[in-house]
């Protein structure tokens, strides 16, 4: 029987976490479930930075991007050490279970501790990446590829006017997914991303063969992990003899008011997690996958997620 639960927001911050944040406390609420705030992630349950939250601990957060419970990454979760001390948190507060806002490495995290001490733990996935297996979109991604896609929109006017050529580094270390999208919504002629292997002398023939036939500007989407907009720009401009510009989109696309989607996803994913936690589940993510509520394994939830990179890639070339 769960009277109790404590709630953590854990890894990169992510629009529409506070959206969840404010369901699961007042869904648990309701349910007449007590509920902790725990702050800074893992670090809070380590250190017993936690307090109870009540119906009005979560006004006027809804529209706000970042989280109010803070969040960080916390190596020292990792160590056996660090999870006895969560643990004996946990027994002293009397917590039945946890709800773990956060992306794959959280779960790991999260799934690692369910099997040493058997605390049910529910996850909601939040990452501007994308990257959380078996459910279709993260609480977030869909903030971040807005922001990402608004830069682009700018860029592109001072690409068109000046005739130049942009190279444009959005987040994502082992993810293409932002990268992708936006260039595709952005109209961008080329996207490099880690899981696919790129020619960059082959794209510099593209564009010089364009720049003959009169397309004068180009921009060219590159996600953090598959190389850095400022040596790409660079070496185009050595290959092509063409201006070239880098700009970094940075944590940039981690801030701002979550749009409509990732709320909506923040307040109906907090509510599923309430009710899978109070209903006996553990050890899994809820996230929606084809418009149902799903709950998929930590260990599922942290493989890695296949995207159909060619099938976007050719329609982002066909485009162009
Ligand atoms: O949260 C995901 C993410 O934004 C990745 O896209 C990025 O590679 C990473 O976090 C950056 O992490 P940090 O803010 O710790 O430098």
């Amino acid at each position: 029987m769960i009277k109790r639960i404590a709630v953590l927001t854990t890894g990169g911050d992510a629009p529409g976490m506070n959206a969840a944040i404010r369901a699961v406390v007042r869904c648990a609420v309701s349910k007449k479930v007590e509920v902790m705030g725990v702050f800074r992630g893992w670090w809070g349950l380590i250190n017993d930075e936690m307090k109870p939250f009540d119906h009005r601990s979560v006004s006027g957060i809804i529209n706000q991007g970042g989280t109010i419970l803070k969040t960080g990454r916390c190596p020292e979760f990792k160590t056996r050490e660090g999870q006895e001390r969560a643990f004996a948190n946990i027994k002293k507060n009397n917590i039945d279970g946890l709800i773990v806002i956060g992306g794959n490495g959280s779960f790991e995290a999260a799934h690692l501790f369910y099997e040493r001490y058997k605390v049910p733990c529910v996850g909601i996935p939040a990452s501007i990446d994308n990257d959380v297996n078996g459910i279709d979109y993260t609480i977030g991604v869909d903030t971040a590829i807005n922001t990402a896609l608004a830069a682009i929109d700018n860029i592109r006017d001072t690409a068109t006017s000046m005739e130049r050529i942009f190279v444009v580094e959005v987040m994502g270390r082992d993810c293409g997914f932002i990268a992708l999208a936006v260039a595709l919504a952005g109209g961008c002629e080329e996207v490099i991303i880690p899981e696919r292997k790129f020619d960059l002398g082959a794209i510099c023939h593209d564009i010089v063969e364009a720049n003959l036939r009169g397309k004068m500007s180009w921009i060219l989407v590159v996600a953090e992990g598959a190389g850095q907009a400022v040596d790409i720009s660079k070496k185009i401009t050595e290959m092509t003899s063409l201006e070239t510009r880098p700009v970094i989109l940075g944590h940039v696309q981690r801030g701002g008011r979550p749009t409509a989607v990732s709320r909506d996803l923040g307040l109906r994913l907090g509510q599923a997690a309430v009710d899978s936690l109070l209903s006996g589940v553990a050890d899994k993510a809820v996230g929606f996958h084809g418009g149902k509520v799903v709950e998929v394994d930590f260990t599922t939830a942290i493989q890695k997620k296949e995207l159909k990179i060619d099938t976007w890639y050719n329609l982002i070339k066909t485009l162009t």
